[in-house]
């Protein structure tokens, strides 16, 4: 099989790597010829653990290229994704699709012989209809099967994804599509994973509702962790006790600052401008939308609020600024609302992040960048956890207390053991931790 990618970005890029590894011969193309150059070089332009590994190899062995040129990508093509970005509009919350549709008029353009095009690009419901109509338009000569196959790839663990997902989704209308995609996949019956042959609007509307739904489960549970503090309970053990449900699930119960990163944000808000058009009210993902807004500046206030009131002039250490770990990603980071007020009020703050520090640099002016979490908490009159990065776990409390001025420990994801920190001598407070008592 053979197929060309169009767009490296983080899906793209992950995904023709992957279908290497199924055995596919994948041209992967983007328009950056700075992309492309850096890719053929062997350099990974963003930070995945394992990219660089299975590109490496994919590449050695002759099965992944990269190329500015789309036409003799698209040469004896069985199937073209497409893998371009779809941020946000600004202003109106629809996603921008015009990139998608610039692609498709170029594949159209170019095609010289059947082929199955297919979003990978989280799209809109209908996109997937519009799509056939443009190529209807343009090559009425040429058999263009359109198919929708949305992604559920989650930075930091994006190859495990996609090399053993729970399932993969394909929205198809012909028969062919649905050969393409199934031979495309066929590696993944060994593992028994469900191939679900859908049609295009239900697929694309699969993707949305996914993340809408990842994304109140995690609201859900951050606001449980409000009640938590004010009676007094653990939201850690109330989300295992309820994640032990079945019907429930213990995964995406974390309480945390608020939900960030490429899609949740964006998802949730296409999702209800894809509500509005049809006249279809969608209550709960609208309130999900608000409330993780609102969440992400009340943890200023948490913070001011451990801090007895008042943080001007004070230094803050800030352990981690991505929206997750494993990532450099800054997208919708709790971190770009949290750090900048922390600023405004007048905080000093002295920031470490593994990974984040060439986007932080950019979106997080002022602040200064140290080299590990000892170096940002020396002298620090608190410290503020907003991302739950492995190595934060790792830190000798007794060490990173004689190094702080001042003991206030704000952990927004619950990394510490809250009694390890109060004997370290740190006066802790975490999220939704109401039952923690400070030790004699
Ligand atoms: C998500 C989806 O999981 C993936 O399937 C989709 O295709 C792209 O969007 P990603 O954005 O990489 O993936 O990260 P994810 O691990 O889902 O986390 C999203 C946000 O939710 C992060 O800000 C994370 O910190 C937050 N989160 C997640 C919580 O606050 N609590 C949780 O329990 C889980």
């Amino acid at each position: 099989m053979r197929i060309a990618m169009i767009g490296t970005g983080y899906v793209g890029l992950v995904s023709g790597a992957c279908f290497a590894e199924f055995g596919v011969e994948v041209t992967c193309v983007d328009k950056s010829s700075e992309k492309i150059a850096m890719l053929e070089q062997g350099r990974i332009p963003i930070y995945e653990p394992g990219l660089e590994d299975l590109v490496a190899r994919h590449k050695a062995a002759g099965r992944l290229r990269f190329s500015t040129e789309l036409a003799p990508a698209l040469e004896g093509a069985d199937a073209v994704f497409i893998a371009v970005g779809t941020p946000t509009r600004r202003g109106d919350g629809h996603a921008d699709l015009s990139y998608v549709f610039s692609a498709a008029e170029e594949i159209a353009k170019l095609l010289t012989h059947p082929t199955v095009v297919v979003t990978k690009s989280t799209v809109p419901v209908g996109t997937g209809r519009r799509l056939r109509r443009l190529f209807d338009q343009l090559r009425p000569d040429l058999e263009i099967h359109v198919a929708s196959n949305p992604e559920f790839l989650r930075e930091g663990s994006a190859i495990e994804d996609f090399l053993r997902p729970d399932r993969v989704v394909c929205g198809v209308e012909t028969q062919r599509a649905r050969e393409v995609l199934a031979a495309l996949y066929r590696p993944l019956n060994l593992i028994e994973t469900p191939i679900l042959f859908t049609t295009i609007e239900t697929a694309e509307l699969v993707k949305y509702a996914t993340n809408s739904f990842l994304a109140t489960k995690i609201t859900f549970i951050n606001e449980i962790a409000d009640l938590c503090e004010a009676v007094g309970a653990d939201v850690q053990q109330v989300a295992r006790g309820i994640g032990l449900d079945g019907r429930i699930g213990r995964k995406f119960l974390h309480a945390g600052p608020g939900y960030g990163g490429s899609c949740f944000p964006k998802d949730t808000l296409a999702l209800l401008r894809t509500g509005e058009m049809h006249g279809v009210q969608l209550r709960i993902v609208d309130t999900v939308v608000q409330v993780n807004e609102a969440r992400k500046r009340r943890m200023v206030k948490k913070i001011v609020d451990a801090m007895g009131g008042e943080v001007a002039g004070k230094r803050i250490a800030v352990l981690g600024v991505t929206f997750k770990p494993n990532t450099d990603d800054m997208r919708e980071s709790p971190s770009l609302v949290i750090v900048p007020a922390l600023q405004a009020e007048g905080a000093e703050l002295r920031v470490f992040d593994p990974e984040g520090r060439r986007e932080g640099e950019k979106l997080l002016p002022g602040v200064v960048w140290c080299a590990d979490a000892y170096e940002a908490m020396a002298g620090a009159d608190a410290t503020v956890v907003l991302t739950e990065w492995n190595v934060f776990r790792g830190l000798d409390l007794e060490r990173a207390r004689s190094l702080v001025r001042g003991p206030v420990l704000v952990d927004l994801r619950n990394v510490f053991d809250p009694e390890r920190a109060i004997r370290a001598g740190f006066r802790y407070t975490g999220v939704g931790r109401g039952s923690i008592r400070p030790v004699d």
